[in-house]
């Protein structure tokens, strides 16, 4: 027995195949059901006890030594390089592989803050779960705004009297960067933010902004009108006109809503600007005095500008999209289409 089990043991070490074929013999001779380890096993049964006492381990060693061999052999010889030749065609086409592209929204985002980078605007970012405080108390909302209420806001904890929420608009990283940035300030905040809004194809609970803000001496309302239309003509054509109408914010006075000329008709009349020649585009106005205020910047020496536009309308708009929650839903077939940048 003993000896048997040596000379089982070299020949293993020696073995080497060519095949799969190959291989599957060598099992067979070693492993099979006829096979020399098997025969040593039947043997082995035989025995008695002090034998069994003697043999049991080596045996077992030489069958795993053998089941090891032919589970190494198996994977060097390789599936296809066998004697019987490759089992796969290689011929085939392989399997296409989808290249992502980027995300219409992405795609906005990066214009914009590349056009207001030319300005000379930095980009900060800010957490998404904000405190009351910065989305709100800052901002100069007033205890009762509505803007505040359960309705609009998605609440993280009920904390008094600062409570945690996601930020309903980026105007909170405004705030951190009045608190912290040196003057003059001149910041673009794109992030994405949160409301509590039934889903539809003009609202979504999640979309994504880009605000803006800029503070130095003398700032007027005039430099904040030639920063919109300068960005409005990068964005959507040098022939573009804006119009401002009178809004509320409670953090600018005064306030205005701003209209872009619609590029599709030039001011005729269309389906997209319903008519009108003009599409709303963002938000703007002077920072309230109160607002600086409260992040410590003397209001008789400072004054200052800010903006905030939502990045799915303005992808709307350039690409005529009529439903928001395509943004949301991921199709490729939808996102596909903004593989190469589509002229307006
Ligand atoms: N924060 C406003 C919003 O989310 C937009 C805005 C920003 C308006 C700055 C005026 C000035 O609707």
């Amino acid at each position: 027995m003993k000896e048997k089990i040596q000379q089982i043991l070299s020949e293993l070490e020696n073995l080497k195949c060519k095949s799969q074929k190959e291989v599957e013999e060598a099992r067979v001779r070693f492993l099979g059901k006829k096979g020399e380890v098997t025969a040593l096993f039947e043997e082995f049964r035989e025995m008695g006890k002090e034998l069994k006492k003697e043999y049991g381990r080596s045996l077992n060693e030489l069958k795993q030594n053998a089941q090891a061999k032919i589970d190494a052999l198996k994977s060097e010889v390789g599936e296809e390089a066998g004697a019987d030749g490759p089992k796969q065609d290689l011929t085939m086409p392989g399997d296409p592989f989808d290249l992502g592209s980027r995300h219409p929204v992405s795609i906005v985002r990066q214009e914009i803050v590349d056009i207001f980078r030319k300005f000379g605007y930095d980009v900060a970012e800010g957490p998404e779960v904000e405190d009351d405080y910065h989305v709100f108390e800052a901002l100069n909302f007033p205890p009762n705004h509505p803007a505040r209420d359960m309705q609009d806001t998605f609440f993280v904890s009920a904390g008094h009297p600062n409570p945690l929420l996601l930020r309903t608009h980026t105007s909170s990283v405004q705030v951190r960067a009045m608190e912290k940035m040196n003057l003059p300030i001149r910041v673009i905040c794109p992030g994405r933010v949160f409301r509590n809004e039934a889903i539809s194809a003009r609202a979504h609970c999640i979309f994504h902004q880009v605000e803006g803000l800029y503070i130095d001496e003398d700032v007027t309302f005039a430099d904040l009108k030639q920063a919109i239309l300068l960005f409005a003509r990068e964005m959507f054509g040098a022939d573009s006109e804006i119009r401002m109408r009178p809004s509320y914010f409670p953090f600018t006075e005064p306030s205005a809503e701003v209209d872009v000329s619609c590029n599709i008709c030039h001011g005729k009349g269309c389906n997209i600007c319903k008519g009108t020649g003009w599409l709303e585009i963002m938000g703007c106005g002077m920072v309230d005095p109160n607002v600086l205020e409260a992040s410590g910047i003397d209001s008789h020496k400072y004054s200052g500008f800010a903006f905030g536009m939502g990045l799915e309308r303005i992808a709307m708009l350039k690409w005529r999209v009529n439903d928001l929650r395509h943004y949301f839903e991921n199709d490729m077939r939808f996102l596909k289409e903004f593989n190469t940048s589509i002229e307006v």
